[in-house]
């Protein structure tokens, strides 16, 4: 289990020193992937507004053909176009699923927001059934909203 306060933290820090976005995205990632052996993939992907898609900035585990993907398709694209968080305990069970690999099972997307304001999302694979817990989700919309205070502020 990720400890979100410790890695809020971190990213406060990281600001602190002056890093962008960038750096924070990759870091979360990292600490992410790092914290936990249920989480087999974890990337974050950025909402390209003119696109209509989200583009992968990240990632750590194996690589995905995913990397722009239409809002609207997938757990991903759906979370963007019902402005909701996802928790997808079999992703079997979903119609519109895109497979990065065969040996997932379970999937969680958490937005990155402001509000309305949707800037993207962290993205999570697991190779274990329904592997995901609103615990988990909790301490990963607390990194999101960190990295939301930081994209707010390169908008302004
Ligand atoms: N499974 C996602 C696509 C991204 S990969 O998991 C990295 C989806 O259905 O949107």
């Amino acid at each position: 289990m990720i400890d979100s306060n410790d890695l809020v933290k971190e990213l406060q820090g990281l600001r602190d020193d002056g890093h962008l976005s960038d750096a924070l995205l990759r870091h979360s990632v990292k600490q992410i992937a790092a914290s936990d052996d249920r989480f087999d993939w974890v990337g974050v992907y950025l909402l390209n507004t003119e696109a209509d898609e989200l583009w992968l900035h990240n990632y750590v585990g194996t690589p995905t053909e995913h990397a722009k993907i239409p809002v609207g398709q997938g757990v991903c694209g759906t979370a963007i176009s019902e402005a909701a968080n996802q928790n997808v305990p079999d992703v079997k069970a979903v119609e519109n699923y895109l497979a990065c690999s065969p040996y997932v099972k379970s999937e969680m997307v958490v937005l990155i927001r402001a509000g309305d304001d949707i800037f993207g999302q962290i993205d999570l694979d697991s190779e274990q059934k329904a592997a995901f817990t609103d615990e988990d989700e909790a301490a990963l919309s607390a990194i999101a909203e960190k990295l939301a205070e930081q994209l707010a502020a390169e908008r302004r």
